[in-house]
């Protein structure tokens, strides 16, 4: 049986920390499945809208040898229900989340990946920001 893993996140204003785990998630299975964050989601979140709307991030993710798969994740109250509808033997998460998914060690193995240093969507945002002034 092929192993399933499962990863999610709002890969906005996509880098080379979002490649590092993606190519890394990949390795641990053979078919891995990527929930993208929503819009209004990530608003729920952050308190903004991202950069690029979700069609374009899904379409970004998607183009990717390693993601065989990618759905939109609407809310993170469904978290559970994903993982049973995708039938996902491993969960990856950047360890930026440590711990916070152990309560689904129950239905597949949890997995938290270290975070590529120096880098994130916000970190950008706001570069670009100060770049402008
Ligand atoms: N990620 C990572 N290394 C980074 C940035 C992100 O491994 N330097 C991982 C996160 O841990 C998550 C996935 O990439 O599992 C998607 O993260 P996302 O929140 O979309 O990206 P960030 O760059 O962290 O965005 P933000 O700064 O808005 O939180």
């Amino acid at each position: 049986m092929p192993t399933r893993v499962i990863t999610f996140g709002t890969f906005d204003v996509f880098h080379v920390g979002h490649v590092n785990i993606l190519t890394r998630a990949h390795d641990l299975g053979d078919h891995l499945t990527v929930g993208i964050s929503t819009d209004e989601l990530n608003f729920s979140k952050k308190g903004r809208y991202p950069i690029y709307r979700q069609e374009h991030r899904l379409e970004i993710v998607r183009s990717l040898d390693c993601v065989s798969e990618v759905f939109y994740e609407h809310s993170l109250d469904l978290k559970r229900e994903y993982l049973l509808e995708h039938r996902a033997d491993i969960l990856v998460m950047g360890d930026d989340w440590k711990g916070r998914f152990d309560e689904f060690g129950d239905i597949c193995e949890v997995v938290y990946l270290p975070r590529t240093a120096d880098i994130s969507t916000t970190d950008i945002i706001q570069a670009i920001r100060e770049a402008e002034l």
